[in-house]
């Protein structure tokens, strides 16, 4: 009964294309002529797989609702991930087309897939359906792909670049076609990205959103395997469920959970600037006048966890829009094993010196609040720096020339800082040099963890919001 059911020997049943209105995306895939097409959503909604079936099916039988295809029959490739994952799809192939169509000795099981001598789904046209898999990174699996010429391509889900490659040469005789359907997770995809963002690949995605539940013509959602509406409160439920780093992906189909993970999101590389700072310092930068500078530090027992930031800046009228500050860390520097804060000091004294600056400089510096570890008895280690600077420069330790003071902290205050930071990219008020390869590489992976990147962005953070607090009062600090 379950055998029948399941239609293993069966021509009667399948057909399943038949009954289904197509959602939004999945229309725009099938309409577009492009010879390299993708369908990129979120996991288990919006029917990537039943998409691309429907367009082999089409093109096996020459029977394409949207435009003319290469005639019949014509030799396809559907490449899965895993064994699997190449039996599920078996079965909605099995289940989904219609099976007048095939030749008779198309069989399948649901253990061993389409069964014969090759494993194949064989139409009555001689059009063919062989199922290929190709793990990522697997030389075996992209050697197997390496040879023969097909007209059409399915890729399933991500495979490595390699096997994507080799079957790009597959198609190269025929100018074949090849259909894509994947959520950007479990596997490489900065190549695909790359080649959608030069218009290569037809990308064709779509968010997760109540009005992509809903067919085209139709007045209602879809509604899911138990019934419920796929409305807005299923998707909420959707994306309750699923931790917050990778909704992006995971429902909305976006690239990479790296991206969507970076907290410092709107740096990239136009914020480097390039050159040396000499001048920089002088005349400040912008056209805006008088350039100050400051010390702003994060303190931390292990070696490179201690940072420090020389940030230049300069004030701006306060009707601007955003803060009226203009920000550029021009020197940076970490400490190594073993150093205390004499080291430390004469290492930033250096950092200054390469531009030009001497301590005097300084109009301000800024530290976490931190009185455990290397800090001395009761005093805080921004006081312990705070006389270490004062005579380094020759002064009496309880008249320094500038004071290390208290870094804003509390409750949401790194949510608070990374916002700041973001907004100040955003509206070009940030720069940071290129002198500063720890805080570049700190801007581009830090992914909200308590690591080695988190020094930079605390330092940072709280230099930022320090001159963002004195802008907006007008009291920014200008140079000695
Ligand atoms: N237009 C549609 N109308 C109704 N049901 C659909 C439609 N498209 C797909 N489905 C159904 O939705 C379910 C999931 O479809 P499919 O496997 O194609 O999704 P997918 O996006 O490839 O999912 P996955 O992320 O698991 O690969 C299947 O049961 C399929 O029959
Ligand atoms: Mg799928």
């Amino acid at each position: 009964m379950l055998r029948a059911a399941r239609g293993v020997n069966g021509h009667t049943r399948g057909h399943g294309l038949s009954a289904l209105r197509w959602l939004p995306n999945q229309d725009r895939f099938l309409r577009d002529p492009h010879k390299r097409k993708l369908i990129r959503q979120g996991n288990q909604w919006g029917g990537k797989t039943t998409a691309v079936i429907q367009e082999v099916h089409w093109r096996c039988t020459g029977t394409h609702l949207h435009f003319p295809t290469r005639p019949p029959p014509i030799k396809v490739w559907f490449v899965c991930y895993s064994w699997n994952q190449s039996l599920e799809i078996q079965e909605k192939v099995w289940n989904l087309v219609d099976r007048s169509e095939l030749d008779p000795r198309t069989r399948f099981d649901p253990k061993n897939g389409f069964k014969g001598a090759h494993k194949m789904v064989l139409y009555k046209n001689g059009s063919q359906i062989l199922f290929k898999t190709g793990k990522q990174g697997s030389q075996k699996d992209a050697a197997a792909l390496a040879s023969g010429s097909v007209d059409l391509v399915v890729i399933d889900e991500p495979v490595s670049e390699r096997v994507y490659n080799e079957l790009v040469k597959r198609l190269s005789k025929t100018g074949g076609t090849m259909l894509l359907s994947l959520t950007p997770i479990n596997g490489p995809t900065d190549y695909l990205k790359a080649l959608c963002d030069r218009g290569v690949i037809h990308d064709h995605h779509a968010r997760c959103t109540p009005s992509e539940l809903v067919p085209v013509g139709a007045r209602f959602p879809l509604r899911d395997e138990s019934g419920t509406p796929m409305d807005a409160d299923w998707i909420a439920e959707r994306i309750a469920e699923t931790s917050e780093s990778e909704v992006d992906v995971v429902i909305h189909g976006g690239w990479e959970t790296r991206e969507a993970l970076r907290q410092i999101s709107a740096f990239d590389r136009r914020f480097v600037v390039k050159g040396t700072h000499r001048a920089t310092l002088r005349q400040g930068w912008g056209g805006v006048g008088d350039c100050g500078v400051m010390l702003v530090t994060d303190h931390g027992e292990l070696a490179h966890h201690a940072v420090w930031l020389v940030i230049a800046y300069q004030a701006l009228p306060l009707h601007v829009k955003g803060a009226p500050v203009l920000t550029r860390v021009v020197g940076e520097y970490s400490n190594p094993p073993g150093a205390d804060e004499h080291d430390d000091v004469d290492a930033v004294t250096e950092v200054l010196k390469r531009m030009g600056l001497r301590l005097e400089a300084i109009a301000v510096g800024v530290g976490d609040h931190n009185t455990s570890g290397r800090s001395k008895g009761a005093t805080s280690l921004n006081e312990v720096y705070t006389a270490a600077f004062a005579r380094k420069m020759g002064l009496p330790p309880e008249s320094p020339s500038f004071d290390i003071v208290k870094a804003t902290k509390g409750a949401k205050s790194i949510d608070y800082g990374v916002r700041v930071l973001n907004n100040g990219l955003r509206r070009s008020r940030i720069s940071v040099s290129e002198h500063c390869p720890g805080l570049i590489e700190a801007a581009e992976r830090w992914q909200g963890g308590n690591d080695r990147y988190k020094h930079w962005i605390d330092a940072w953070r709280y230099g930022q919001t320090y001159l963002e607090d004195l802008a907006w009062s007008g009291l920014l600090l200008h140079a000695a």
